[in-house]
């Protein structure tokens, strides 16, 4: 079990508001970080009560990151990425992966915590390929047309648009997919897509059931987060294709189709988080 007590020792920068918690420091939590307040830890002790093998998932949720980038920048190419709701930055983002392949690829992170303004832009800028957008990703124009974005990446050339947990932030199923048309629509021809999403398959299975518990204990400091069942999920890849080996749980997605000797070894049916990738044509 990962230890999550944090350091309020260390004075937070005057633009967090430490009495609320954050999804971003909440999610870092999972991952073993330390960047966290009272008010975090609250969440985190409730997400133990209803879902304890989050972290697990979470950190497989950062090694499919790790699988996807690096099969997007090693077998097609792709030497640009957008990534939205970068998060706190942790071992392995998405600069240090595609650039560990090929030193040049472009990355723009976007996020709109203040904790991850503050504390994730610093850390983040470690080379000149490297920028981050403190924007909303749900405003596709708005993000596209940050400075960031349009100095860093080359809209001419395929991009891998980077959507790792989180478009279940976005609670209108209507909306998510408005915002992922105007992105779609703008991802030059040969862009990959690649999500990862919270997932209720409302089946009456247990993963339905942890799901469902782990919605209604958070709703009240997070409502707007939204669990999908896998339908709704591809229809944020609007026409796109989605590739082999389509919507999977977090461990099977591996598009070599080999075994993952690292997955964990605990029941998958608690783990509710899903992935797909998918390319424009
Ligand atoms: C669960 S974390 C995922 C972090 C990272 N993508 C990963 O998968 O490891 C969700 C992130 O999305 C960010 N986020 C949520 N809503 C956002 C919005 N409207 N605009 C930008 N970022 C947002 C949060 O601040 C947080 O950092």
């Amino acid at each position: 079990m990962i230890d999550p007590a944090g350091d309020d020792r260390n004075e937070p920068p005057p633009s967090i508001d430490v009495t609320k918690p954050s999804v971003a420091r909440v999610y870092d939590m999972l991952l073993g970080g330390k960047d966290n307040y009272e008010s975090d830890r609250v969440i985190y002790r409730q997400i133990m009560e209803v879902a304890p093998d989050l972290p697990v998932w979470a950190r497989e949720n950062r090694r499919w990151l790790q699988r996807a980038v690096s099969w997007l920048t090693r077998e097609h190419r792709i030497s640009q990425f957008l990534d939205l709701g970068a998060g706190l930055p942790t071992a392995q983002n998405t600069h240090q992966i595609a650039q560990g392949i090929n030193p040049v690829t472009k990355v723009v992170y976007v996020d709109n915590d203040p904790s991850v303004i503050a504390h994730g832009r610093a850390l983040l800028l470690d080379n000149e390929y490297t920028d981050f957008a403190a924007a909303d990703f749900t405003r596709p124009h708005q993000v596209l047309s940050d400075e960031a974005v349009v100095v860093g990446l080359d809209a001419d050339r395929p991009f891998g648009l980077i959507e790792a947990l989180v478009l279940h932030h976005v609670p209108d199923l209507d909306h998510a997919r408005e915002i992922q048309a105007a992105y779609l629509d703008k991802l030059p021809s040969g862009s990959f897509v690649a999500i990862s999403h919270a997932c209720n398959p409302r089946d009456g299975s247990e993963t339905a059931r942890v799901a469902e518990a782990f919605e209604q204990r958070l709703a009240p400091s997070f409502p707007d987060l939204r669990f999908r069942t896998p339908e709704e999920i591809l229809s944020l890849f609007g026409d796109l294709k989605v590739l082999s080996p389509g919507l999977v749980r977090l461990s099977d997605w591996n598009p070599y189709g080999e075994v993952d000797l690292e997955a964990p070894d605990i029941d998958d049916a608690s783990n509710f988080l899903y992935c797909a990738v998918a390319r424009k044509p």
